[in-house]
């Protein structure tokens, strides 16, 4: 069995620094904690760091997160991508607020908040609360897959790398060290267990039975991945003579609920002819085309076609912000990739 103490060992020496993490004897807080684990799903730490910070500047309480107006919170969100984890964020910072202000401390409880599932539970409980729980992330399922040498694919392997990875923190001293055991697994497999692992500097590769039968770099397998269907759309740039542009907001649920974005059509499986697009455009203008756009959801690909037209005046549905000010506004990255395309800018 690998033993917790070799891995808290490695840690102390390797540990990472990260602007939500404490160093040794400080105590966490749940807040920094719970907002930093939300937004780590999906999304790297580099992208991450700037956001938190701004985040905690514009919000440094889960009390004032909580107070905040939805359209400031999703502002700041911008750019990070899965908004549903920005809206139940706030969601959560309410429930907490109205509990005091103190996040509970029990998994269940947890549980039962907005946007907290199991792996979030398990990561504020160990990070803030020092209980003796695994987080399961990629990271995790890939260093469990290995050490026990699982040779399941994904995801039909998930339950088990659970099961395997909550017998990793198994004796007296690390559990009193359960945050630092969890972020020390973060950290080995962002930094040595890694998709082509650094066996030789691994602190449990002597237990890993994947190393051993010298199989690491091929786990955990994957079940063959579905291709990611094609989408097609159109969206406009219409610009007045004073300089402003047409912009609307997105239903609020569903993908980018919420969201502000350049006007456009629906995003279907076919693409749209020129014509057509004219067709659904905000108004009757003379349309020029400028680019085109592709963007990466998790379940499906985009194809946009960027058209611009400037107008003497706008009469179509949305609202209208200065072409010079639009840096400033909160927009999801794909539609910051139409207005450069737009402009004929680098994105
Ligand atoms: N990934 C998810 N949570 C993390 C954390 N607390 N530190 C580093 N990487 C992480």
């Amino acid at each position: 069995m690998p033993s917790p103490a070799a891995l808290l060992a490695w840690y102390d020496r390797n540990r990472r620094r990260m602007p939500w993490r404490t160093l040794p004897g400080e105590t966490p807080d749940p807040y920094r904690v719970w907002l930093s684990e939300i937004m780590l799903q999906q999304t790297t730490v580099t992208a991450v760091i700037p956001y938190f910070e701004r985040f905690l500047t514009l919000f440094p309480t889960v009390e004032t997160l909580a107070a905040a107006d939805e359209t400031r919170v999703m502002a700041a969100w911008a750019g990070l991508g899965y908004y549903a984890r920005a809206r139940n964020l706030h969601a959560c910072a309410r429930e907490i607020a109205n509990l005091g202000g103190k996040f509970p401390t029990d998994i269940e409880t947890l549980r039962a908040l907005p946007g907290i599932g199991p792996y979030t539970a398990n990561a504020v409980a160990a990070i803030a609360f020092n209980q003796p729980v695994i987080p399961v992330d990629g990271n995790v399922e890939r260093i469990a897959a290995r050490l026990f040498a699982i040779e399941t694919p994904l995801p039909a392997a998930r339950p088990a790398l659970a099961k395997a990875a909550a017998t990793l923190n198994h004796t007296p001293e690390s559990h009193h060290r359960a945050a630092d055991f969890a972020q020390a697994l973060f950290d080995l497999g962002a930094t040595i267990c890694t998709p082509r692992p650094l066996c030789a500097l691994c602190p449990w590769s002597p237990h890993c039975a994947a190393h051993r039968a010298g199989i690491a770099d091929q786990l955990p397998r994957r079940a063959p991945k579905k291709t990611r269907p094609t989408r097609h759309g159109a969206h406009f740039w219409l610009q007045d003579s004073s300089g402003q542009v047409l912009l609307r907001r997105r239903p609020p649920s569903g993908l980018l609920g919420g969201m502000t974005e350049l006007p456009g059509t629906d995003w279907r499986a076919t693409p749209f002819p020129a014509q057509e697009a004219h067709r659904l455009a905000p108004m009757p203008a003379a349309w020029r085309h400028r680019g085109k756009v592709h963007h990466v959801f998790t379940h499906f690909e985009l194809h946009l076609d960027v058209y611009a037209a400037t107008v003497p005046a706008i009469a179509a549905t949305g609202f209208l912000r200065p072409a010079a000010a639009l840096h400033g506004e909160a927009l999801p990255s794909v539609m910051r990739k139409c207005v450069a395309v737009a402009r004929q800018e680098p994105a």
